[in-house]
């Protein structure tokens, strides 16, 4: 089914002209990036590429890149650029990103970012990245992390403070017990801020220059960050 033939059949008119093409999310450990990013899948029905979770699939499947990667993400660091593009790259080669796709943390490093950009700027066919930066302050990001329970099975993202399930600690889809990510902690979550702060702050800037770019806030209900991500979306997709 095309985008616009899904986000006819979810009800919901995705108010773009084009197909909505590649996408990022950018923002600091706990911003809602991947929050939004299961919003716009159910809008637009283009699959959703969260480098963190298919990191996490290989720590759990225990691959070469699981059993590389798994100390450095309880660490709070970055895991080495060749190893995330590679992973990305054998993703996108997937068909369901013929018509777009969000990516959630991905590119977090300046290298990252010029290897995407490199690789869209082959592709004649591709639209070019639109950008969205989500924005929160570093107290309630501390408060979203350590608060976050997720569901092993479907993926859904709960928050104990503001979004709990209804039973406590099972999935309201299908009754899985809740985890809580191992990097989820106080102390490490200060050392992803500082990667953060260090090594992805320069790719928001970046996109800033390039100018398909906008910057939302991400402190407000999940409904209105999405619907301030949307409008930017669209508006900047009309100008790409
Ligand atoms: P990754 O999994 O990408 O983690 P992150 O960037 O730190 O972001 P999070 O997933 O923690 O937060 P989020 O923005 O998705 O927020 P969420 O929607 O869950 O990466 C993990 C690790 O993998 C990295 O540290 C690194 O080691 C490695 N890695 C990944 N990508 C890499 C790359 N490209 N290069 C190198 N290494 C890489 O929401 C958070 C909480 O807030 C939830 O509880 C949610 O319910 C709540 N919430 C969301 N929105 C709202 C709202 N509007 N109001 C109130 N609560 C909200
Ligand atoms: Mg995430």
């Amino acid at each position: 089914m095309s985008s616009s033939a899904t986000a006819i059949a979810n009800g919901r008119d995705s108010g773009m002209k084009t197909l909505p093409g590649p996408i990022l999310l950018l923002g600091a450990p706990g911003v809602g990036k991947g929050t939004q990013a299961k919003e716009l899948v159910k809008l637009w029905g283009i699959p959703q590429i969260s480098t963190g979770d298919l990191l996490r699939t290989n720590v759990s499947l225990g691959t070469t890149l699981g059993k590389l990667a798994k100390e450095i993400m309880q660490r709070g660091e970055l895991v080495p650029d060749s190893l995330v593009n590679e992973m990305v790259a054998v993703r996108l080669q997937q068909p369901d990103t013929a018509n777009g796709y969000i990516l959630d943390g991905f590119p977090r490093t300046l290298p990252q970012a010029g290897w995407l950009d490199g690789r869209l700027a082959t592709q004649t066919q591709a639209l070019p990245v639109v950008a969205v930066s989500i924005r929160v302050d570093y107290n309630q990001l501390l408060r979203r992390i350590t608060g976050r329970r997720n569901c092993p099975v479907c993926g859904t993202i709960y928050n104990v403070y503001v979004k709990p399930s209804k039973i406590d600690g099972r999935c309201d889809v299908e009754g899985a017990t809740l985890v809580q990510r191992a990097d989820d902690t106080e102390k490490v979550f200060v050392e992803r801020m500082r990667a953060y702060e260090a090594m992805t702050a320069p790719v928001v800037e970046h996109y800033r220059t390039l100018g398909r770019f906008a910057e939302v806030d991400g402190d407000r209900p999940i409904a209105e960050v999405a619907a301030g991500i949307i409008a930017a979306v669209e508006r900047l997709r009309a100008i790409a």
